[in-house]
């Protein structure tokens, strides 16, 4: 059994000390990470829980792989860890949807808290899971899950949770804040820079979830179904990744005063009504949100009462995300030794969510044009027609005749926005949409 003594345990009696045995589920860059900040960190956890930690069971897929835990503990089996009846805390840092929902599922039902760092396992069935464990009186504890290592989860559960949150705003994937920094720094190439981030262990085991904004989807949603109190459908939510941004885009941001940035935004609409939505957004220069680079990741909320807040840390890699999770096991042994209860807090289901649409918002948008006569009153008079107004604009000529346009609209509603777009790209004097992205303000 992998037990660790600290120097803090010396002036304990037997008596005082709980033993806590831990039941692994992947033992990844997260999992290898937490076991180490365990070992490491062990005057630490003692001396904040009057616990004593034991390693009893990992479960992997691959038993050649070579591992910082003994081979005697690593076992393919992942049910003989959660029914192994020994062990009371299971920590899932598996990832994806299964078998993690079946093990998590089957952990609450044999009695044991978990711990989990899987963001899509809560964004699709935190509903279901956080009640069984309320139910059992069980902690079911998710902090990794939304921004690495910024405790957010926890305040907005907590410290937070008497504001009407009305608008929130994250930064919530490392990955592609790390490629999109170091496309606009160094003018980095998208490839190079996601090999990268999968090095250093950022990436999700397909990095799609990252760059197609699944991962950012799955973290606002949860973030939204703890401030409003019911799980968000996902696929009323919208979502677009980076792969769309380009480094003209990036040129263009920076001219009229912005930084190109995945965001996951959640706003309240009306009562029971939220909008929520992921995509490449411009963020003005003087924002918070637009310092934010490389693999750190933030959380920009306006409640009613706390006021504008924002909560920033590294997003992802081995040792932010381990100090999520122990800090989710510190509280778990806490209430074991307290003899509490479990402190999940349970959110329902049916949450409305509004379609993008009608989102109101300033838009950036480029096109290739014919570089003649008219061009522009053309684009202007058909932006007119569906309410777009065009507020800022950059123009380039090209070889061959070509131009390049750039245009910031003032605010209008997305439905109107996106046919303007359409009547504009049917022009003969436009040869090319290039490309379009929402501006926050
Ligand atoms: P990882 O490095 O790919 O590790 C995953 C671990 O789970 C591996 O040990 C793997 O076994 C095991 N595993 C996966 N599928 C399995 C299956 N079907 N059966 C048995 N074992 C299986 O992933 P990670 O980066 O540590 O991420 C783990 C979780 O933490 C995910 O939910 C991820 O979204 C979340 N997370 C990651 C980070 C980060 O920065 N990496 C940050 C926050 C949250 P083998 O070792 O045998 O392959
Ligand atoms: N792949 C995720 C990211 C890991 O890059 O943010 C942290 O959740």
């Amino acid at each position: 059994m992998a037990t660790w003594y600290n120097r803090g345990m010396q002036s304990s009696t037997s008596a005082d000390i709980r033993t806590i045995r831990l039941g692994f589920l992947g033992f990844g860059t997260v999992g290898e990470g937490t076991y180490r900040m365990l070992v490491d960190n062990a005057d630490e956890v003692f001396a904040k829980t009057s616990a004593k930690f034991e390693v009893v069971r990992v479960g992997v897929r691959d038993l050649t792989k070579v591992r910082g835990v003994a081979a005697e503990f690593i076992t393919d089996d992942l049910r003989s860890v959660v029914l192994d009846p020994s062990i009371d805390v299971v920590l899932e840092l598996m990832g994806g949807e299964e078998p993690a929902g079946e093990m998590v599922q089957l952990a609450l039902e044999q009695g044991k808290h978990v711990v989990t760092a899987n963001k899509e396992l809560i964004a699709k069935h935190g509903s279901r899971l956080i009640g069984k464990a309320k139910s059992r009186g069980l902690d079911l504890h998710f902090e990794a899950a939304v921004g690495g290592g910024i405790p957010v989860v926890q305040p907005l559960k907590h410290q937070l949770a008497g504001n009407d949150v009305i608008k929130m705003m994250g930064i919530l994937n490392g990955t592609t804040n790390f490629i999109l920094s170091k496309m606009e720094a160094e003018g980095a190439d998208f490839g190079e820079v996601l090999a990268e981030a999968q090095r250093l262990g950022y990436a999700e085991a397909d990095p799609s979830a990252d760059v197609d904004g699944f991962d950012t989807m799955y973290k606002i949603s949860i973030l939204a179904a703890i401030c409003f109190g019911k799980q968000i459908p996902l696929e009323d939510v919208h979502r677009e990744g980076i792969r769309s941004v380009s480094a003209a885009d990036m040129k263009y941001a920076k001219q009229f005063g912005y930084k190109i940035k995945l965001l996951g935004i959640c706003e309240e609409i009306g009562e029971g009504e939220v909008m929520v939505r992921v995509h490449p957004t411009f963020v003005p220069l003087g924002h918070q949100l637009a310092n934010v680079n490389g693999v750190y990741n933030a959380v920009w909320l306006h409640g009613d009462f706390v006021g504008d807040l924002m909560f920033s840390g590294r997003g992802a890699g081995a040792d932010p995300t381990a100090s999520a999770v122990v800090g989710d096991l510190i509280d778990v042994a806490r209430n074991m030794v307290a003899g509490g209860s479990g402190s999940a807090i349970p959110y329902g289901v049916g949450m409305r969510v509004t379609s993008i649409k009608e989102l109101e918002s300033r838009y950036y948008v480029r096109f290739e044009v014919e570089d003649q006569p008219g061009t522009l009153g053309d684009i202007a008079t058909s932006f007119s027609r569906y309410q777009v107004g065009l507020a800022q604009m950059e123009m380039v000529t090209k070889v061959g005749g070509k131009g390049e346009i750039a245009f910031m609209t003032h605010v209008c509603q997305e439905g109107n926005f996106r046919l303007a777009l359409e009547a504009v790209a049917s022009l003969g004097c436009v040869s090319r949409l290039e490309g379009w992205f929402r501006v926050e303000e």
